[in-house]
Formats: C-alpha cells, structure tokens, sequence
C-alpha cells in the first residue's frame, strides 16, 4: 500500500502565523507537525510516501524530509496549485498510486492510542474504501457518518447544519486502486473542492464503504486550529514527560520496524542532540 501525507491547503485557520510558513512545519511541541501523520503511516507499514505541498513550502519540506531513505521509506512530493480540495491528492498522486492501494492522511490530524494501531493494521488491504469514525462533541464541523444497528454506513454528509449522528469521519481513509477513477469523476463542490466525502459517497453507493468506529481509547486531534495546536503540544509534552516516550518520532518508528540499523540510528541522533531530540535516540540504543 502507498501513502498520501496532505500538506497542502491555507491554513487560514491558523493566520497570521500560516502565512509564512505552512502549519505542517510548525512544532507539536518537540517535533514539526507532519512527522506524525508520517509516523502513523510507518506504524501501519506504508513506507512509500507521496507529501503534498504547496508550491511556496514544497522546497522547506524537502529540506525537512529529503527522500526518507535516511529512516529506510522513500518520500516523494507533489506540488497543489490550488487547495482544491482533499480528494485531488488521488489524481496529483496518480502515477505515484501506480497500481496498488493507497492511505491517505491529513498532515494536521494526530492519532494516538493502543487499539488503533491494531485498527489500521486490519485495514490496509482494503476491498473498496476504509474510514474511521470517531464520537466527537461538535459534529457539524466534520464529515459526519450515520450508521445503522449492525454498524453499516447509511449516510455521510460534509458539515451538515443537523448532524445525524456525531460520529465524525477522521482524516485517514484507505482505498483500493479504483479511488482515482472515482476521483476524477468528482465535480467539485460549491466551495470549489473535490471532496472526500464525494469519494466516500461513491464507495458507499457502490456498497463498499466499511467505517470503522474507533473507540474512546484512541486520541484523535485536528491541529489546524490557534487552540487546537496549542492543545495538541501541551498534550504531547504531558504525554512524553510521564511516560519518557516519544509519540511521533519517525526515525524510533522506523527503528522499531527495523528499516534502521542501530547504527544509522546512532548517525541520526548525532546532529539532533541539543535540543534533546537526539538524546532521546541515543537513549532507545542504551534500553
Ligand atoms: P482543511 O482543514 O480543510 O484546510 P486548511 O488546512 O487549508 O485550513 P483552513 O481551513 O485553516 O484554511 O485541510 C485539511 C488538511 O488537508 C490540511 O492538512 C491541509 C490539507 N489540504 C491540502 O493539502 N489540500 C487541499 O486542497 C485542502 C483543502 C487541504
């Protein structure tokens, strides 16, 4: 399976501090935005990975991630002119999908929990489409998913005014390889975006949408907010600080998968030492 990080979009949300930079390059605490969707894509065993950017951030993100074979993935970019909406990712990827199936993730959403990396293990090998639905306070900001007695999809709409539900669809969706024709027959929305929710609709129609509802365990963060960033560092350094456990740390994920020697994760940590970063590294070797 491919893996689609989108860092592409305005970021608006997020002004004046996105103007000159794209969020995904803004710190969660102690690591930049993106290095945690990434690592969840390394956790579910998906090392080839397209980034979309923006044309402005494309050359800061290479700089940043280089082509990924330092931790043994191969990163690729794609530039978005526009943000013309999520599911675009599937037609700029299109030749980088090639023929497999493909995870997308949004770069400003966070997982973390136990039962989810069991979650998106089950779900890489998708027959159709795959989504996460989680239980949230405020579903009208979201995709929202209605869902019938024995858990099927009835119905998913983008930001309703009456939700029906508040199950939210979470920003990470795995398909198989007809999620780029079923892109490209997409007309875009009124905002202008070829929508995800138009994609998951079609797999729906098609009766081969499988939603999955993580359960409370499992954290889930959208981080494109002023507070919502702020909230997600400070849970992070609480987390890390208890625990001595980095969460998001991709050169430790692809270590644990065994696609760095110990040695090149000595190599790493070295210029990463004074901020703590490397030490961290260092001290997995030592345990
Ligand atoms: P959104 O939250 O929909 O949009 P945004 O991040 O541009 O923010 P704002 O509303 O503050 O202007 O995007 C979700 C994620 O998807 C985010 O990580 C940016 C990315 N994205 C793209 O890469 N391309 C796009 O066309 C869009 C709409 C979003």
């Amino acid at each position: 399976m491919k893996g689609i990080v989108l860092a592409g979009g305005a970021g608006t949300r997020l002004y004046p501090s996105a103007r000159g930079i794209s969020k995904h390059l803004m710190p969660i605490y102690d690591k930049p935005m993106i290095y945690y969707p990434i690592s969840t894509l390394i956790q579910a065993g998906v090392v080839e990975i397209l980034i979309v950017t923006t044309p402005a951030d494309n050359a800061n993100f290479v700089r940043l991630l280089g082509d990924g074979s330092q931790i043994g993935c191969s990163f690729e970019y794609a530039v978005q002119k526009q943000p013309n909406g999520l599911a675009e990712a599937f037609i700029l990827g299109e030749d980088f999908i090639g023929t497999d199936q493909v995870a997308l993730i949004l770069g400003d959403n966070l997982f973390h929990g136990k039962g989810f990396d069991e979650h998106l293990a089950d779900s890489t090998d998708p027959k159709g489409g795959v989504v996460f639905a989680y239980s949230v306070p405020d579903p009208r900001r979201y995709g929202v998913v209605e869902l019938d007695e024995s858990g099927s999809a009835l119905n998913i709409e983008e930001k309703p005014e009456r939700p029906r539900s508040d199950l939210a669809v979470v920003g990470l969706y795995l398909y198989d390889n007809s999620v780029i024709e079923v892109a490209k027959s997409i007309t875009p929305s009124h905002r202008g975006q070829i929508e995800i929710t138009d994609v998951n609709l079609e797999y729906l129609r098609r009766g081969q949408l499988d939603v999955k509802v993580l359960d409370r365990g499992v954290v889930w963060l959208d981080t494109g907010t002023v507070d919502s960033l702020s909230d997600a560092s400070d849970f992070i350094r609480v987390l890390e600080g208890r625990s001595g456990l980095k969460i998001g740390c991709i050169e430790e994920v692809a270590w644990r998968r065994e696609l760095v020697s110990s040695s090149d994760l000595r190599r790493l940590a070295e210029p990463l030492r004074s901020s703590g970063y490397g030490d961290y590294l260092l001290s997995l070797l030592r345990h």
